[in-house]
């Protein structure tokens, strides 16, 4: 398995606390779940993978390349795209311009170009629209219909779906998913992992995945970490860290 992003006793701190405490880990193409109870440091670090944070101690090496100390843009460039656990679609604006800040720091185009070159601008535009549409026929083509639409009259669901295609417009090689189905029902939850594995299918993109929910991780990941005061206490198929012990404590108590 070639290594795409591997950490090396990656922590940080805030004040007295350790979030993250000396993690390491490496994924290779794979979909990887990310559990652990809450707080035990999942979102921090994928924070500190897309460079939100930076580490107090520790390495991150994406595609051989240190990337530790790059900022959020660099790392984007480099391949590593996101979604967060909240919402983060902004709501006043249709569903094509969500899409079309996807592609923003892959945009050639700067103010100067904009008057200079309207026909460079404009076939830049058109060929970022006709992606960002493509993607979105990934999730659900009633998107596409719907794309001249605000994003408050759109279903959580399919907010869901944009968010995830947007990360996916720039062609990442890493997709880092902050609870993708959270707020949402059995059915909704189904249906968003069939789209991620048919995304999977069609992108091959890598993916890291945070879920609480047991059944979800069961059909998507091809490996589990299980995080826990900010350590990973196990690592393997769901089978094997089903089995273990330290998760079921960590889980249920002592
Ligand atoms: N910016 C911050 N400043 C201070 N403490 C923080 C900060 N970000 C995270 N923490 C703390 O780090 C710990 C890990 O938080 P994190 O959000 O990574 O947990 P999580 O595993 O994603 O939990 P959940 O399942 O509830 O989303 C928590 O104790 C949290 O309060
Ligand atoms: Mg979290």
């Amino acid at each position: 398995m070639d290594t795409l992003l591997h950490t090396k006793n990656l922590t940080i701190h805030f004040g007295g606390l350790i979030a993250v405490d000396s993690v390491s880990c490496s994924m290779g193409n794979e979909v990887l779940g990310l559990i652990g109870p809450n707080g035990s440091g999942k979102t921090t670090f994928l924070n500190l993978v897309s460079g939100i944070y930076s580490s107090t101690g520790g390495k991150i090496e994406f595609q051989g390349q240190d990337i530790t100390r790059l900022k959020t843009h660099e790392i984007r460039s480099a391949g590593i795209a996101r979604t967060f656990q909240t919402n983060r679609l902004c709501e006043k604006l249709t569903v094509l311009d969500n899409m079309l800040l996807g592609l923003y720091s892959k945009q050639n185009t700067s103010w100067w170009k904009v008057i200079l070159s309207q026909k460079t601008h404009y076939r830049e535009l058109k060929e970022n629209i006709s992606t960002c549409l493509e993607v979105l026929g990934y999730f659900n083509k009633n998107l596409i219909d719907r794309k001249y639409e605000l994003i408050d009259t759109i279903p959580l669901i399919d907010r869901r779906r944009i968010e995830i295609a947007r990360a996916l417009v720039s062609n990442p090689s890493l997709l880092l998913l902050d609870e993708p189905t959270a707020g949402l029902n059995q059915e909704e939850t189904a249906n968003i992992v069939d789209d991620l594995k048919r995304v999977r299918e069609k992108t091959h993109t890598s993916i890291i995945f945070i879920e609480h929910d047991m059944g979800v991780i069961s059909t998507i990941a091809d490996r589990v970490i299980v995080l826990n005061a900010g350590k990973i206490i196990a690592e393997g198929s769901f089978e094997e860290i089903s089995k273990s012990e330290e998760v079921r404590t960590a889980y249920l108590g002592s």
